[in-house]
């Protein structure tokens, strides 16, 4: 067992019965945020287009440096009528380079301050990293629907058994922590069947393994900061920005910081999401359709999943903040504060 060290140590709450059986993560729409639209290595001078919350982004660089806009360069002069509030009629976003990825603000522009960047302490700030450890993967689902796939990650057990792992262990412990802007789930597994990856492509010849994973959430911007360690085995440290492009689909573009592990592990883990995506989307898929559905109950959720309670409660809570229009970030949350202790990288 490694501890992770209390950040906000409220008493967990009794979460409302109505909110449980109303969870519509389709519906969540939280602003004041930086969304890590795009790897840097993918905007040039050309313009690219991403999509936050049904918001245009378009992406390019003038000498170097990243620009982000609500319209096409060439018809910025002539559409200068038209910009948003979120870009405070200038059609300019805020944009900042950090850490591989070009990271626009989603929201009242005012509000922008570098010092809400997530911190992300495995991967390079200035974004110098191999590309065989980004890749893009997209899902038919909307990015919380998306995020509480990933903080079930009991699911990896049943769904990617043939990569991972299965869910056979001497113990596994789930613990979660969280403050008003993030949430952290930590799963501890002893003596766990060695994951099928790491025998074929790792070396690692043991049977067994323990396995740590803690999964550090940003409520508002839906980046998952993950870090697995695999013992024997390696450290798999991995960046999973769900960006919310609409209520239909999120984009991933996911780093997979493999370099401290051997070859070829270290250029096949990264890959691995091309199997492991369409594995989660065939489960996500067809859940995020019933959301549009009146019914009865829409999913399958317990209340003894703590984790997964704690997320619709922790995002209802922010969202119910929005809509009074309080945007500020509390003052327990700081989105910016070394978590390299909460990752347990120093362990
Ligand atoms: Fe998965």
């Amino acid at each position: 067992m490694h501890p992770v060290p209390a950040l906000s140590n409220a008493q967990p709450l009794d979460i409302p019965r109505k909110l449980r059986s109303d969870w519509t993560p389709i519906n969540y729409d939280l602003r004041d945020a930086w969304f890590p639209v795009s790897h840097s290595r993918d905007v040039g001078a050309r313009p690219i287009r991403r999509i936050v919350h049904s918001q245009p982004y378009y992406l390019w660089r003038e000498n170097g440096q990243p620009k982000a806009a609500e319209f096409h360069p060439e018809r910025l002069q002539a559409l200068r009528q038209a910009t948003s509030a979120f870009t405070g009629g200038s059609g300019f976003y805020p944009v900042v380079e950090r850490y591989g990825y070009i990271w626009a603000w989603y929201g009242n522009p005012d509000a922008a301050d570098a010092l809400l960047l997530p911190h992300i302490p495995f991967l390079p700030i200035d974004g110098d990293i191999p590309g065989y450890t980004q890749r893009t993967v997209r899902f038919d689902a909307s990015s919380a629907l998306s995020v509480e796939n990933l903080i079930d990650l009991t699911h990896a057990d049943f769904l990617h058994a043939n990569t991972i792992g299965d869910g056979i262990s001497d113990s596994d412990v789930v613990e979660v922590e969280w403050t008003s802007e993030t949430v952290t789930r930590t799963r501890t597994v002893a003596h766990k069947s060695v994951a099928p990856i790491m025998r074929w492509v790792g070396g690692v010849r043991a049977k067994f393994q323990d396995f740590r994973a803690v999964l550090h959430i940003h409520l508002r911007s839906n980046v998952c900061v993950s870090y697995p360690r695999f013992r024997p085995g390696y450290d798999v440290p991995n960046l999973q920005p769900f960006l919310p492009v609409g209520k239909y689909r999120s984009r991933c573009d996911v780093t997979f910081n493999t370099t401290a592990a051997p070859a070829p592990f270290r250029y096949v883990m990264p890959r691995i999401n091309y199997i492991i995506q369409p594995q989660d989307n065939s489960v996500v898929r067809p859940q995020n359709q019933r959301y549009f559905e009146q019914s009865e109950r829409r999913d399958m959720h317990s209340r003894f999943d703590t984790p997964g309670t704690r997320y619709r409660y922790q995002m209802e809570q922010l969202a119910e903040r929005q809509r009074q229009g309080d945007f500020a970030y509390g003052s327990d949350a700081e989105p910016g504060r070394d978590i390299s202790k909460l990752l347990g990288m120093d362990d």
